[in-house]
């Protein structure tokens, strides 16, 4: 049977893209953001999987105002760079995997969360950038992103956004899903965006680290408290695209000390912690845990 092996958390930041694509990494500013991520090239190398399962949010970019899903899945065989304005990045296309994510879909759905089915769309930064930051740089044309991704957006963009203990308990309804796959792979479950962030209004530039550190203690040793943050102390402490985070929360659940909402197993492994200020007017935040069991 399909099984998850490991969850990764990371920030989105659209520039840290820009910095890739432009060639910038080495400059001063760039280093200590890229240098956090070093392990971490290492680790997907030494622990590649056979597909991610991979959540992140569309910023408008495939889903406009027009439609807005809170939670879609991708169950195409192919997903296109999006251009956000800029062109779209030079990175390869996304290659997806429609046996298992219609499963996913199938098995999510009959455990009462309506998933949006998605067969067409463009990703765009929020999917784009943890890739690069996990797989290091591939050629668009002759690279390859290492294994299949189903891409699977939630809408923290657009108020009413879900609550953190929703997406606490869809992520263990994802790996109930997963685990019932008949096919003996390993799966990666990504949670990414924030960390504290907003980018408009009175309050842009906000950026609260002793919070972000806090909140990234309870999500790794008591994820139970952590999904019980009301999403109104995400808008207040970590700006309104701090709300993000809310994300990680899908990956946290799916791991294996949990189960029916409680901590059942023992700890996952942390196998890496990584958190730096500043990136954009972002504070990017990272961490890796494996299941023990
Ligand atoms: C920035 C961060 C984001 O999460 C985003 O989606 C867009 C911009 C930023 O820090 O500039
Ligand atoms: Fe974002």
């Amino acid at each position: 049977m399909a099984k998850i092996t490991a969850s990764v958390y990371t920030s989105h930041v659209p520039a840290i893209g820009a910095a890739l694509d432009l060639g910038k990494t080495h400059e001063d500013y760039w280093k200590p953001v890229f240098a956090g991520y070093d392990f971490s090239k290492q680790w997907m190398k030494d622990n590649k999987p056979d597909v991610i399962f991979l959540v992140y949010n569309d910023h408008a970019t495939a889903f406009s105002l027009d439609m807005i899903p809170t939670f879609a899945i991708g169950t195409a065989a192919e997903y296109t760079p999006a251009d956000e304005g800029y062109g779209a990045r030079p990175v390869p296309k996304v290659k997806g995997h429609p046996e298992l994510a219609s499963h996913i879909a199938q098995s999510v759905i009959q455990q009462d969360f309506d998933l949006t089915i998605v067969n067409k769309m463009d990703v765009d930064h929020g999917l784009t950038v943890p890739l690069s930051l996990m797989c290091g740089e591939q050629d668009p044309i002759k690279g390859a992103w290492p294994c299949p991704i189903i891409p699977f957006a939630v809408n923290v963009v657009q108020y009413p956004v879900p609550s953190g203990q929703r997406c606490f308990n869809l992520g263990q309804a994802i790996r109930k899903a997963i685990e019932s796959y008949d096919e003996d792979i390993n799966v990666h479950i990504w949670g990414t965006g924030g960390m504290s962030h907003q980018l408009q209004g009175a309050r842009a530039g906000l950026i609260n680290r002793e919070w972000d550190n806090n909140w990234l203690d309870l999500m790794i040793n008591d994820p139970v408290a952590c999904a019980a943050v009301p999403h109104i102390d995400y808008v207040r402490e970590a700006g309104s695209e701090g709300i993000e985070l809310v994300m990680w929360l899908i990956a946290r659940g799916a791991m294996s000390d949990i189960q029916d909402g409680k901590v059942v197993g023992p700890a996952p492994k942390l196998a890496h912690r990584f958190y730096h200020v500043p990136a954009s007017n972002t504070a990017v935040g990272h961490a890796i845990l494996e299941n023990v069991i």
